[in-house]
């Protein structure tokens, strides 16, 4: 089963496309079957995989409207290993539709159990709202990664996206974790920067990723190609940070499961322990 990660913050402009891209590749290229699905009618994630967002014959919106299945909107990319579900400007209208629609929010959770291509991670590229889009991601994912901008005010808006996470939890998904908050943008010859990071850590503690993303030209040159970082320029400091923060995720990732499946094991044995002193009794 793919492991469902929505990309959220519902500031503008905080790193969530370029982490989308950036990370999801950087996991294909170590091998891992990756799905991008683009939610946010800017399609950045759309053009920044080098798909011509005009150009798509079914993108989310279709999905939305039920017209298509999210499976038969998937693209391939230039790496191997990497899929996108496309959007265009159209997505801004699905809002306006759907709002009368019994069960809106979980259309993309059921499109997403209904793919028949398998997947290790699906990352959802969510747009700068906490609008029904980003709540159908919430209601899909397994999980939640915040990019946060080291820059002014980095924190303000957190408090409402954690209690929009908090009510997506109670209403919509007990599962729902908080996969990880990293920070973005990081611009070491600054105060700022650094002041952010220990905020950022006072507040998320274990949950803020180690790896910090810098800014770096090389990133921000990426869009205008339309290609990931490890194609732009594989050497760059971006490509660096992308690579070590997916090899920080896995790591997580592997050790979560490790102690889910601990917990397994240690529930399995007391219900066997349970088992056999009901059967002596
Ligand atoms: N580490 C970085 N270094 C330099 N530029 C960056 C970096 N990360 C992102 N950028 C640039 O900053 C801008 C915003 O980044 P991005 O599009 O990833 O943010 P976003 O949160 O997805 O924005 P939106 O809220 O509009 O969807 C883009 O022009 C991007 O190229
Ligand atoms: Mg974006």
């Amino acid at each position: 089963m793919a492991r469902v990660i929505a990309v959220a913050n519902q500031k503008g402009g905080v790193g969530k496309t370029t982490t989308s891209v950036n990370l999801s590749s950087a996991l294909a290229l170590k091998g891992k079957r990756v799905l991008v699905i683009d939610i946010d009618p800017q399609g950045n994630a759309t053009s920044g995989l080098g798909i011509d967002k005009f150009g798509v014959d079914g993108s989310l919106y279709e999905v939305f409207s039920g017209v298509f299945n999210l499976s038969s909107v998937i693209l391939g990319t230039e790496l191997p290993s990497l899929w996108l579900a496309p959007a265009h400007s159209d997505l801004v209208g699905a809002e306006v539709e759907l709002s009368s629609t019994p069960g809106r929010e979980l259309i993309l959770k059921k499109e997403i159990a209904r793919l028949n291509a398998q997947f290790d991670y699906i990352f959802i590229d969510c747009p700068p709202s906490l609008s029904l889009l980003t709540v159908n991601a919430f209601t899909a994912a397994d999980s939640i990664l915040v990019p946060l901008q080291c820059e002014y005010y980095a924190l303000e808006g957190i408090t409402s996206l954690m209690q929009t996470i908090e009510i997506a939890r109670k209403q919509l998904n007990p599962h729902l974790e908080l996969e990880g908050v990293v920070l973005t943008m990081y611009d070491g010859r600054t105060n700022l920067s650094r002041q952010v990071v220990h905020e950022a850590r006072e507040f998320f503690r274990e949950k803020l990723f180690q790896t910090i993303i810098p800014r770096n030209v090389r990133l921000s040159e990426c869009p205008s190609f339309g290609r990931p970082i490890f194609l732009h320029d594989p050497s760059s400091l971006g490509a660096g940070a992308y690579e070590a923060l997916a090899e920080e995720f896995q790591r997580r990732r592997r050790l979560a499961d490790e102690g889910r499946n601990n917990e397994q094991v240690n529930s399995d044995q007391n219900g066997h322990a349970e088992k056999v002193v009901a059967n002596q009794s």
